[in-house]
């Protein structure tokens, strides 16, 4: 067992928060400690995302900003560890960027991070093998293995009340833009044990909410104890069974994959809460064509429809790109029509960025950068203004929060996130903290609503 210090930063989406909790229970695990400080600890751990180019070069300018503070202090530099995204697409070209890093691996190999943390630990305290070298000790494994990391990773440990469980593990849709297929690789599903024993674990340890991640989760099709083959609603159904489990989400969408039986179950279950996560990514049926996206505005639209039919409180939200190659100013007033339509409650836009060895990044008609500012711009207003009037609507009415943060603010008001996860603040005591509670909402803003418990 060794006593050293780690800084575990993680960037990118949710699987990769995931990622970042098992990675941290791992190496608690064999001894390390999670520090918070990064200007003093012995090791540096990036968690990264490469999904848009702002994305990835944060990383290096991360590692150039850490290196700085130690070089000026005069310190040893600690053992910089690349994981995630970055990582897979990168590959040894971190090493020629930031030849300090002494590890690089994809987000399927991070289990084999003690193992190659030792090998740079020793090869540091071998001061003679130190002099005679003079090239630093570089691993490296980006391969990708689909399930394999899960059974070498210690049960999750979590004092939290939500939860993520990653219950699938990369991409099939090849939409031309993303790099998730390559730094993720093809579409698995964890079978319905080892998730449901995971959920169960969870819900021994006292997690309120749970959220089943996948790139794609709707086409999860994990093997159940008889060797067929379950979909997410019945996957969901198990989960669904666990006591202290409240509160069910799934994590992301792919629009035309939404399985009759998960509309039904949105009818049923009492547990899966009424915000659906539906990246639309565009409101213009040849810009979906050339995202490859396999549906157009219509089928979105009925969509939901059907699932706003099951169960009426359902609201949506989503992702947009905007400046694809080749969108014009009508494809981008479709996008805004489709908003109005919808009336997204809370969505992420993002201006396309070329990505390496995608197909949109060779495609024709590359939009100029001030025209996706200003697309950006006037849809992220628009959407802002719905996601305002939502809350607004939202006043008078009573809402199930589950409260989980005491306010940095004013310890008084007591932090939590509704059905919709909107937050809500409340005044009340911090007893509350870790319990669902029924709220009458008295006030809204854009960012926040406030409420009473009733
Ligand atoms: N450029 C901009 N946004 C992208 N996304 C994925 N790839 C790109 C890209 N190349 C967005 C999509 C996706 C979200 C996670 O990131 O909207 O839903
Ligand atoms: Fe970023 Fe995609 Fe990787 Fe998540 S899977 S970290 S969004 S590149």
């Amino acid at each position: 067992m060794n006593n050293l210090s780690f800084v575990l930063k993680s960037f990118g989406c949710q699987m990769n928060t995931y990622d970042a909790v098992r990675i941290s229970n791992l190496l608690s695990k064999e001894g390390y400690r999670p520090v918070v400080d990064e200007e003093n600890t012995d090791i540096i751990i990036l968690n990264t995302c490469y999904i848009r180019e702002k994305a990835s070069s944060k990383i290096f300018s991360e590692l150039g900003r850490i290196k700085k503070i130690y070089k000026d202090k005069g310190k040893n530099l600690p053992i910089f560890v690349i994981l995630g995204c970055v990582a897979k697409a990168e590959g040894d070209n971190v090493f020629k960027r930031a030849p300090f890093v002494s590890i690089v691996l994809s987000s399927q190999k991070y289990h084999l991070l003690p193992q190659l943390l030792q090998q740079v630990i020793d090869d540091r305290n071998n001061t003679s093998s130190l002099n005679k070298r003079k090239k630093k000790l570089h691993l490296i494994n980006t391969e990708l293995s689909g399930l394999e990391k899960f059974d070498c990773l210690p049960p999750v440990k979590n004092s939290d009340k939500v939860a993520f469980i990653q219950v699938q593990e990369g991409c099939d849709n090849f939409c031309t833009y993303c790099v998730v297929p390559n730094t993720r690789g093809r579409e698995v599903s964890r079978p319905i044990k080892d998730i449901i024993d995971e959920a169960t674990h969870l819900n021994n340890l006292g997690v309120v909410e749970i959220n089943l991640l996948g790139q794609n989760v709707d086409s999860f099709n994990g093997i159940d104890e008889n060797g067929n083959k379950s979909n997410l609603a019945n996957l969901i159904k198990k989960v669904a069974l666990l006591p202290n489990i409240k509160r069910i989400r799934y994590t992301t969408s792919y629009p035309s994959k939404i399985t009759d039986d998960m509309v039904e179950l949105h009818k049923l279950e009492k547990k899966l809460m009424p915000l659906v996560y539906l990246p639309i990514q565009s409101g213009s049926d040849e810009i979906l064509h050339k995202m490859n996206r396999k549906y157009n505005t219509q089928k979105y639209l009925e969509i939901v429809q059907k699932l706003k039919s099951a169960n009426p409180d359902i609201q949506i939200s989503s992702d947009f790109i905007v400046g694809f190659p080749g969108e014009t100013e009508e494809d981008f007033q479709k996008t805004l029509d489709i908003v109005k339509k919808v009336r997204f409650i809370q969505c992420y836009a993002f201006k396309y960025s070329p990505r390496p060895n995608t197909p949109a990044q060779k495609m024709d008609n590359q939009i100029d950068n001030q025209i996706k500012s200003k697309r950006l711009h006037i849809l992220q207003t628009e959407l802002r203004k719905i996601q305002d009037d939502f809350n607004k609507s939202c006043i008078g009415k009573v809402m199930s929060v589950l409260f989980t943060d005491i306010s940095k603010v004013d310890s008084s008001f007591i932090i939590g996130k509704n059905e919709y996860l909107q937050p809500v603040i409340v005044k009340a005591d911090k007893s509350i903290l870790g319990s669902i509670q029924n709220v009458k909402i008295t006030d809204a803003s854009y960012a926040n609503l406030k409420g009473e418990i009733i």
